[in-house]
């Protein structure tokens, strides 16, 4: 078998074989297959696509690639949810515990922040102590324990994808449904998860910028999970704004914390009560009505912010943040944002906001860049909002003095103020089961 021939088959529209696909797969993680020859093959797939049969023996290469958990030591039901990537999408933080006050098991695998996306590692991390990387037995410990576990990826799980995705972000392969598909569920299926939730989310902060699109990346999905006999549903969600008012880590976290309280934004609640009642359901503890209950009930009476707290505690974080917030660390100067004309936020560029944040030090553009937890920025209005010119309408938090003009105009640049007020955008679009 060669390349170049699986190379021009794509190039001609044909399908490929799951041998022909193994061999890619296992050929360019090895190292004997070229960039240049993977970056050809991945341009060919945007432009002609794949079949469903194609997407799902892709993802099933890319998860053989490496390592597969096994989480059978983990008592009970083991559910997941994974989101294809927003701004300030914190929403992992609020459903693990959520979930695992409900009795169902969350041993969850988390990912770092890259791009214009945030990534709850480093969330987790800007709780003083917290450990992301442990054992497996410590890992499989504290699930047992406290039924709730969120760590970084140790071992190498999926390295085909790690490498494709990088060479994705380079030769403008990223924003293809085939490719997002098999990178996400590669990764997901590697680990040994009984039930899958996934937000797909759609709009200007996501990959995926239309409904339709959206909507036909989360069946592929859901089909590819549950042929790999995990139960597996989607939710398509807005992300043509940021969820809730805060983006950046310890800003995200605050943000959390205060929504445990139920003190938190109406659009970041309902999606996570959404979310892990959605969860719940598939690990049969009751109707999506009778879950709903059940999630609210541990929200409002706080079980679900006692469950964050030990597994805080469980990972050797400091769980005094909690109750007082000075104990994440000292806090840059805020620098406000005035809107500068009045009418009403039309619509924001989502991932524009996400570059800012960036900007300020709350992400990275790779992955050595280090993260400062306490940069980011918290919105004072949203889209739908109406604002007189002069109004703050966001606070930036940096250490970077130097940068806050230009994040300060970036910010700005993503903002549309209009005459007109935008019709209400619904939270949740569509759920594929
Ligand atoms: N997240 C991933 O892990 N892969 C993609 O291709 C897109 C989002």
């Amino acid at each position: 078998m060669r390349m170049y021939d699986i190379i021009q088959k794509k190039k001609d529209g044909l399908a490929l074989t799951e041998e022909e696909i193994r061999f890619f797969t296992e050929g360019y993680t090895k190292g004997d297959i070229p960039d240049y020859q993977a970056a050809a093959l991945c341009m060919a797939i945007y432009f002609k696509g794949m079949s469903p049969d194609e997407t799902a023996a892709l993802t099933f290469a890319i998860r053989d690639s490496g390592d597969r958990l096994d989480f059978s030591d983990i008592k009970g039901i083991r559910a997941d949810k994974h989101s294809t990537g927003g701004v300030g999408d914190k929403t992992s933080l609020i459903v693990a515990p959520l979930v695992a006050s409900c009795g169902v098991t969350v041993a969850k695998i988390t990912g770092r922040a890259l791009g214009h996306t945030g990534g709850t590692v480093d969330k987790l991390e800007s709780i003083p102590g917290m450990r992301t990387s442990l054992s497996e037995q410590e890992f499989v410990e504290i699930a047992n324990k406290v039924g709730v576990c969120m760590i970084g990826q140790s071992r190498e799980i999926a390295p085909a994808d790690k490498k494709l995705y990088a060479l994705r972000d380079v030769t403008a392969t990223v924003d293809c449904i085939p490719l997002i598909v098999s990178s996400i569920m590669g990764k997901k299926l590697a680990a040994d998860d009984d039930c899958i939730v996934l937000d797909v989310k759609t709009g200007s902060g996501s990959f995926m910028k239309t409904l339709e699109e959206s909507r036909t990346l989360a069946r592929i999905m859901v089909d590819i999970g549950n042929k790999a006999g995990k139960k597996t549903m989607a939710l398509i969600t807005d992300m043509d704004v940021p969820l809730g008012f805060a983006i950046g880590n310890a800003l995200e976290v605050m943000e959390s914390i205060r929504t445990l309280k139920g003190e938190g934004p109406e659009d970041l609640t309902q999606l996570c009560i959404i979310l892990a009642s959605s969860m719940l359901h598939l690990a049969d503890r009751g109707t999506i009505e009778e879950c709903v209950e059940l999630v609210k009930d541990a929200l409002y009476s706080g079980r679900a912010l006692e469950k964050f707290r030990e597994m805080i505690s469980a990972q050797g974080g400091n769980p005094k943040v909690i109750d007082h917030f000075s104990d994440f660390g000292a806090v840059p100067e805020k620098h406000i944002v005035r809107a500068p004309r009045s009418g009403y936020i039309y619509s924001v560029n989502t991932a524009q906001i996400g570059e800012t944040s960036l900007l300020l030090g709350a992400g990275r553009n790779t992955v050595e860049d280090s993260i400062d937890p306490m940069a980011g920025i918290i919105l004072l209005k949203k889209t739908g909002d109406q604002v007189t010119a002069g109004d703050p309408i966001a606070e930036l938090y940096t250490w970077k003095k130097n940068i806050l003009p230009r994040a300060e105009e970036m910010f700005l640049a993503s903002t549309f103020i209009s005459d007109i007020q935008p019709e209400a955008k619904p939270l949740v679009f569509d759920i594929i089961k």
